[in-house]
């Protein structure tokens, strides 16, 4: 008898437990939803991207971005997150994901295509 209802409060905690842990991975999962790449222009890419400062393509410009495009969304990608030439890494914004940044490339990108 004891032991049955030792094994019965056991479940209990135990599927207490499992509920919690499938809330937290639920909502790490929506908060990682994919990222608003205008969201990370506006704050991070916009101060070059909408001026040209340094060089930087600026956004909308399809003769700017077409060489850039042509070499490919990956490189497009890395030389977002790693840096290329006055182009700083994550635009000098180091606490944006890396699917942040893509997100915002996209967000640019999309804007010539
Ligand atoms: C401090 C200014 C600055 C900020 C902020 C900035 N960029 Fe840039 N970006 C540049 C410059 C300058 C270049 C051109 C580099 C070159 O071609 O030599 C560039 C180029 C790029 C390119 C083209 C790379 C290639 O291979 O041709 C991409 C894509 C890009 N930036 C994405 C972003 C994203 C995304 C953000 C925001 C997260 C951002 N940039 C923020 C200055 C900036």
């Amino acid at each position: 008898m004891t032991a049955i209802n030792f094994r019965g409060s056991m479940m209990k905690i135990l599927s207490a437990a499992l509920v919690t842990a499938t809330a937290a991975l639920a909502f790490s999962l929506t908060a990682q939803a994919e990222p608003d790449g205008e969201a990370v222009y506006n704050q991070a890419c916009m101060a070059c991207h909408m001026t040209g400062a340094a060089g930087a393509p600026i956004k909308g410009d399809a003769d700017a971005w077409k060489p850039r495009i042509e070499k490919g969304i990956e490189t497009l990608y890395t030389h977002s997150i790693e840096g290329f030439n006055a182009m700083p890494p994550k635009g000098g914004n180091l606490s944006l994901s890396d699917e942040e940044t893509k997100a915002a490339v996209d967000f640019m990108v999309g804007a010539v295509e």
